[in-house]
This record gives structure tokens, sequence and C-alpha cells, in this order.
């Protein structure tokens, strides 16, 4: 069943209905500002740290769960009700939410009245557009009374939900004209407020929530509204929030435009007063300025338009279904923007409180982010180097404002420098800039121990080779990419952080998942290392890569799939050996990528495998049985009920490494079919199983063994979606940037008969047609009419256009 439908020459989702089974979120901006907003209104608004400057209020988790917002409320003759539905949800005459990129169009209608409200973050403004469209489409004259609201955040996210004996009583604003100043610690260490302004007289205001909503209101009936009209209420202590009333008449058909802005404004720290105790207020007015007319709107939204169109312009495809296009030309890039801007602090399912960023996770948010833009992405590499410590060990997490590691969860996750090695790789090859494997980058954010990019990799690469147990494979330490398999951990006690307790000491458990992820690293690292001129370092990486393999293939090898680790004691986790547990996806996916038993047979057997056990109609169960009881010696993974999360559910980050590994040995059906059962367009029509958006990929869906089994949980931020982006352009459509060339190599379904990708790469563009006559084999690619050996082709020179034809 679907809530809705694509609307593909618009690139918006278009909701028909407020009852989606979930609340379905957009986010708002697309460099320092941010917002997330749901399909009926709710969500909020912070400037660069979802924690530490927040503009708006939620509260997650909440009875409906999705209510707190930046509402409007009309009372027409009495009828109250909300454009958005939530939260007074009186009935609509009609309905429609649609998310594009980067804004939201939300329309509601009701005797005669339609409200159409847009919602966007300007380029180059912090401050979001909320301009709301009235239409009398009735016969007869209208007056409304139409409020807005939203309720103030005092900054820094968790104090405000949990330190009330101070909080409630700091609150202060001023009002002037149609602007409502938020400056809760202005007059101390803070040099900046929020403002939310009407481009239109008032006849009314409340900032104190209070007096609007009445003590024992709700925001699906607040006083004022009910009332006809607010108080002039000035919050002093308590809750600030920002509420305007303007008396609106209509005759049948007119329309008028109403201009609302909520922003963040900065004084210098020797401007912050107009005259005592009175702010600045000049920046503000110069903002509002900017967004005072619905014409400079269509100019910001016109301007946000073309910005997409050129980011993603950068990889299209034509593949005769538009289920795979939507999500390759749109919605997948969009996520991995989202991602890369959010890393994991605030979505419906992270409140923005919580987690910085990670190590591991930043590194794979950029292989689906660098092509789109190369610069933010060399930045971010040379922010997370920067907290590599000196034994080439990393932080598992840092914090964006202040660039440093995270003391609380500290290192010793043993994958997580190797996939700075990946992180990198992907950026020279998109840019061809080597010139950053040279910069100078400190260890540990110390000024005084530094070393090039370069030498970063090396530490890298060879902190998995020094850091290795009985067997020759890594140590997993803490964990490896999956967190909750915390082998050295043995905790008992309850509420302790499984991620950040002492390990028991002398702990030797080893990852196999490690040892494929190094092999897989090596080869573009011993080009790195070429490419510095390290021709010896190139040479041991290769060899010690050999050697890892062999390793593999001797300890790692079970039968019929890759063992995931060895615990503690030695003993074989992921195996036919175990009772529960026997088989993991992970090894099978990047052992796979890594070419490890693919000459052998082993990789064969290996997917087949993950084809018996694992697959279901909903994707890839990360383990097969889950397990039933706590294990000790395993970790968290076992505290999760059986078919959730990591104790094998189908954890969508994990399933591209398999399509991957499908098209190493040339399966494009298998791979094309395990991106069909988690790609959210074609989970588009199960959406009431789904229940998530059907537009963004979800981190987890519940595996067979769960009761909810097909519902999924936590959408947008999750390396899922970087890592499908790369199996289906990468591998099954098969278009890769590589250090030397272009790699086109397709690996199509049968079902793709013909398919049509461009492709802009350092500065020239890729025009590619592929037939696909189901030959198997290598493909046959002519370039520029030329036929040539191989699927390499040469970058063209910038501005060039390279056409290029493939048979396969
Ligand atoms: C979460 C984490 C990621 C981890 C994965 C598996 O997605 O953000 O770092 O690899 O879970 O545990
Ligand atoms: C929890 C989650 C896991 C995530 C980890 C991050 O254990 O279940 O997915 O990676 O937290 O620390």
């Amino acid at each position: 069943m679907r809530f809705g439908h694509f609307s593909d020459a618009a690139r918006e989702y278009v909701i028909t209905t407020p009852r989606t089974p979930y609340p379905w979120i957009n986010y708002l901006g697309t460099e320092e500002y941010f917002g997330l907003i749901s399909h009926t209104g709710g969500g909020y608004s912070f400037y660069r740290d979802a924690r530490m400057r927040r503009l708006t209020r939620y509260r997650y988790n909440n009875v409906p769960t999705d209510v707190g917002g930046r509402y409007f409320y009309v009372n027409d003759d009495g009828d109250v009700w909300t454009p958005s539905w939530a939260p007074v949800q009186a009935e609509l005459d009609h309905f429609e939410a649609r998310h594009g990129l980067s804004y939201t169009v939300i329309t509601g209608e009701r005797n005669g009245l339609r409200i159409e409200t847009l919602y966007l973050v300007p380029l180059g403004a912090t401050a979001e557009i909320h301009r709301v469209r009235l239409t009398n489409t009735g016969a007869t004259a209208k007056g409304v009374k139409l409020f807005s609201v939203l309720e103030f955040n005092l900054w820094n996210a968790l104090d405000d939900q949990t330190n009330y004996q101070r909080n409630l009583s700091l609150a202060e604003v001023e009002v002037d004209g149609s602007t409502i100043y938020h400056k809760t610690e202005y007059r101390e260490r803070r040099n900046h407020y929020a403002v939310h302004a009407v481009n239109a007289p008032i006849s009314g205001y409340d900032t104190d929530r209070e007096t609007f909503f009445g003590l024992y209101g709700g925001w699906n009936a607040p006083d004022a509204v009910v009332a006809g009209h607010c108080h002039n209420s000035i919050a002093s202590g308590w809750s600030p929030i920002g509420a305007h009333q303007i008396d609106v008449a209509l005759a049948p058909g007119e329309v008028r435009d109403l201009v609302f802005v909520l922003g963040y404004v900065e004084n210098e720290p020797d401007a912050k007063w107009e005259s005592p105790g009175v702010v600045n207020k000049a920046p503000a007015r110069a903002l509002l300025q900017r967004f005072s007319t619905s014409e400079q709107v269509d100019a910001a939204m016109a301007e946000l338009r073309s910005y997409w169109d050129d980011l993603l312009s950068t990889f299209t495809v034509d593949s005769g279904d538009p289920r795979v296009d939507r999500m390759v030309n749109v919605w997948n890039p969009y996520q991995c923007m989202v991602t890369f801007n959010m890393s994991r602090s605030a979505s419906y399912f992270e409140t923005g409180i919580g987690r910085g960023m990670g190590f591991r996770d930043s590194n794979q948010d950029l292989l689906g982010f660098v092509h789109l833009v190369p610069d933010r992405a060399r930045e971010r590499i040379l922010d997370i180097a920067a907290t590599q410590l000196p034994d080439g060990s990393a932080y598992h997490q840092y914090q964006l404002l202040t660039k440093r590691g995270n003391h609380d969860i500290g290192s010793g996750f043993n994958d997580d420098p190797l996939w700075l090695i990946e992180g990198v790789a992907a950026y020279v090859s998109e840019t061809g800039d080597l010139a950053i494997l040279d910069e100078d980058v400190p260890f540990d954010n110390d000024p005084e121990d530094t070393g090039t990019l370069f030498e970063h990799l090396r530490r890298s690469f060879h902190h998995v080779l020094h850091n290795r147990g009985p067997h020759g494979l890594p140590l997993i330490g803490r964990a490896d990419w999956n967190d909750c398999l915390n082998l050295n951990c043995f905790s008992e006690t309850s509420g302790e952080s499984f991620q950040t307790t002492e390990n028991l000491a002398g702990g030797s458990a080893e990852s196999v998942f490690i040892a494929g992820l190094f092999v897989h690293c090596a080869p573009v690292y011993a080009a790195l290392a070429e490419a510095v001129r390290a021709p010896e370092e190139a040479d041991g990486a290769r060899r010690a890569a050999a050697a890892m393999s062999a390793v593999v293939l001797d300890h790692g090898w079970d039968g019929d799939w890759f063992v995931r680790a060895y615990d503690y004691f030695g003993n074989k986790v992921g195996s036919s050996e175990c009772d529960e547990g026997k088989i993991y996806i992970e090894p099978q996916g990047f052992c796979v990528m890594a070419g490890i038993g693919v000459e052998s047979g082993e990789a064969v057997r290996a997917l087949d495998s993950v084809g018996k056990i694992l697959d279901t109609d909903h994707g890839i169960m990360l383990l097969q049985p889950p397990y039933t009881t706590y294990h000790l010696e395993l970790g968290e993974i076992s505290t999760y009920p059986p078919g959730y999360k990591e104790n094998g559910s189908i954890f969508c980050h994990s399933n591209p490494w398999v399509m991957i590994a499908e098209t190493m040995v040339g399966r494009g059906d298998r791979a094309f079919a395990y991106w069909k059962k988690i790609a959210p367009t074609f989970r588009e029509e199960i959406s009431e199983v789904h229940r998530l958006e059907p537009y963004v990929y979800a981190q987890m869906i519940a595996g067979k063994d769960a009761p909810r089994h097909g519902e999924a949980k936590n959408s947008w931020l999750t390396g899922t979606a970087a890592w499908n982006f790369v199996a289906i352009t990468q591998h099954i459509l098969g278009v890769k940037p590589e250090m030397e060339g272009l790699r086109v190599q397709p690996c199509l379904p049968a079902e793709m008969t013909k398919v049509e990708v461009t492709r802009r790469c350092r500065g020239a563009q890729y025009r590619i047609t592929v037939a696909n006559r189901g030959e198997g084999g290598s493909p046959r690619l002519a370039v520029d009419g030329q036929p040539i050996n191989g699927t390499l082709v040469p970058y063209g020179p910038a501005g060039s256009i390279v056409e290029i034809t493939v048979d396969c």
C-alpha cells in the first residue's frame, strides 16, 4: 500500500494523507543552518550543531509520536484547524505534503480556505522561510485569524531537557513590531539570538508559552487560538515561544502570501547591544530584508533548485525503470548529502544530543558524497585525520564544533583506521588531487606532532599489521564495524556501555572482517604509496595483503562460508560449530569484495550460503540463527531480541557489500535482486509493512525471526546510503572513478537491456551507452568510436566530452 507517490519531474515525494505509517520527514538546509520537518509540520531547527545551538524545541518519543514543530493555526469563525493536519487533527478537505530537495510544501484545505506553506532554508542564509499562501477557494468573502507558533529551545538541547531548576528562570525576549527576538543567555556569554518574524503587520503576539497555550491547554487546542486572540505576553523565565496573530480578509478567489522567517543571528562581542539591555538588531534587520517579499522567496527557491540541478548532474542514469532512476539520480545522492551533513546526529531516531561524528561512519559517508562536493570532502578528510592517534589507531568519534577526538568513547575499534584509507582513496580517485597526500596533518590535534596525510594512512595500515592475534588475523579490540560484537568486554552490569566499559586484559579476539577490509584496502593503499613515490611501501602492502588472504583461507574459512571472528577464548564466532550465530554477513561481503577466494572458489560458495541462509524477501539478514540468550562473551549483539538490530535484522548497511561481491563473481542478476529488496523506491508498494519513508534507506529492517519482519527503523542517517550508492552506480551500473581512469564495467541484470549513464569527473563529461545482451564475460568498450582493451577509460581533458559504448 502507498501513502503518496513520486513526482519525478519535480523531484518530490508527494504524500497524500496525513496518516502515514510513521512520520515521514525531510531536511531543510545544506550548509550551516538545518531543520528537520515531518509531513505534518513536526520537527525542529538548529545552527550547525544539533546539541549546542538548538533553535526550537522538540520532544522525542512523545504521545502522539510527532507533536511540536513550526505550526500555523486557523480560527475561522470559531472553527479551529491546522493546515498541516497536526496538531489539531481536524479533518481536511484536501491534504498534501511534498518533500523536495531541501524544502517541503504542506497544503491543507478546509471550508473554502486553502493554505500552502513552503518551508526552505535559502542558500547562504542562517534562517528558514515559511511562506504561507492563503487562497479563498470558496464563493464568499472570508475573514480568519491566522496564528504562527513555535517553541524556542534554550540553545543547549541536552541542558534544555534536564536542568529545569535553572532553565525555568532564564528566558528573555524582545518584541519589535512583527519581530520576536529570543535572547535567553544573550546577557552573558552568548552573542547569538533567534528571530521569528513575519513581513506583515500583526494584530497580536505571545512569547510566553503558558499564556498562549494555557497551563492545561495543549498543541491541539491552544487557549489563544480558541479564544481568537493573543495576549501580547512577554516571556520572563518559564518557556519562551514565538507566536504571531494576523487577521486575514480574503475575497473569493483572492490569494495572499505571508513570509515568516525564523533566523539565527550573531553579533560581534563588542557590538552586542543597541542600548543597555536592548539587543543590536541591525544584522537581524538585514537578514529579514533579504526575505521580506514573496518574490525574494521565489528567487531563493529557484537558486536552491539550480544548486541541486548542478549537483545531481554529476551522475545520471536512464535505465528504463523509474524506480532505479529516481533512486540513483535523486534520492540516494540526496540522502548521502544529508548523512554527510548530519553524520548520526539529528533524525527522528537520533536526538541530536548523542553521538559525535563517527570516525568510521564519516569515512564511509564520504564514499557516497565525494562526487557531489569534493572540496567539502577534502576538508572533512583532513578534520578526521587530525583526530587520529600517533600509533595509527583512532578515536571512535569526534566533535564537529571542536574537531577533537571524544575521550568518553576513546579508541580501540580496530577497523577504524582502515576506513580512512577507503575515504582518502575515494577522494583521490574522484579528483586526482594527489596534493592532499602531502598535507601536513596533526595527530590527536597536537600541532607539535604532525605528519603528511599519507603518513597517517601508513600508520593506519601498519596499525592493523602490528595488532594481530594467535591466528595472524587482526585483533578486534572493542569491536569492528559491528559495534555490538564486543568480544573482549564481558559486561555483567546493567546499563554499562558495551562500547566504553573496560575490556578484559589480554583480550586477543580476532576479526576476519577486519582481515577482509585490510585486503580490500591494500591495492588502493599501494597505489597511493606509489603516488607519493614509496614503491617499497607499495610492494610491502601487496605482500602483506597476499599473506593476509592466505591467513583468511587457512583460519577464516569454515567450509561453506567465511568465519566471522575468534572470541576471547579462541573459539569461532560465525561458524557451523556454533549453536547460534553460525553465519554472519560481514565477512562474506568484505572477503569477496577483497577478492579472497574468487579464483579458488570459496567466494562463490560463501555467496551461495548467503543466498540460502541469510536472504529473505526483505533483504539479507546480518546473521543466522539469531542469539536467543545473552552471551557474555559476545556482548551487545546478544542483547537484542532475535531479528532486531545487529542480532539478525536486515542491517541494510552491509547488504550492498554482498551486492558488490556478487558483481565480483559476475552475477549481476543476484546483485540487482538484492538491491531491489532494500531500495526504498521498490519497497514503496509495501509501505504499510516497511512503515518508514519510501524515498530514503533505513538502517535496519526487522529480520525473519522478529514478529514484525519487514518493518524498518532508523531512516536517513546510516552508512546504508553511501554503500548502496557505491553498489548500484560503481558495481552494478559499473562506472567507478579509479586513480588511473574511469572504470566502466557494468554487471547488469538481464532485465536491464539498455542503459545510459552520464558521469562528470575531473572536469570531463562521459556519456556511456550500454547494450546488455547477457553475454557475460568481459564487457567490450569503445571510446569515441575506437575499441579499447579492458575496461579502464583514460581520463579526458577538462571540458571534453567522451563517448563510451559498452557491449556486454
Ligand atoms: C551503526 C553505527 C556503525 C556501525 C553499525 C553496525 O550504524 O553507526 O558505526 O558500523 O551500526 O554496528
Ligand atoms: C548501539 C547500536 C549500534 C550502534 C552503536 C553506536 O549499540 O545498536 O547500531 O552502532 O550503538 O555506538
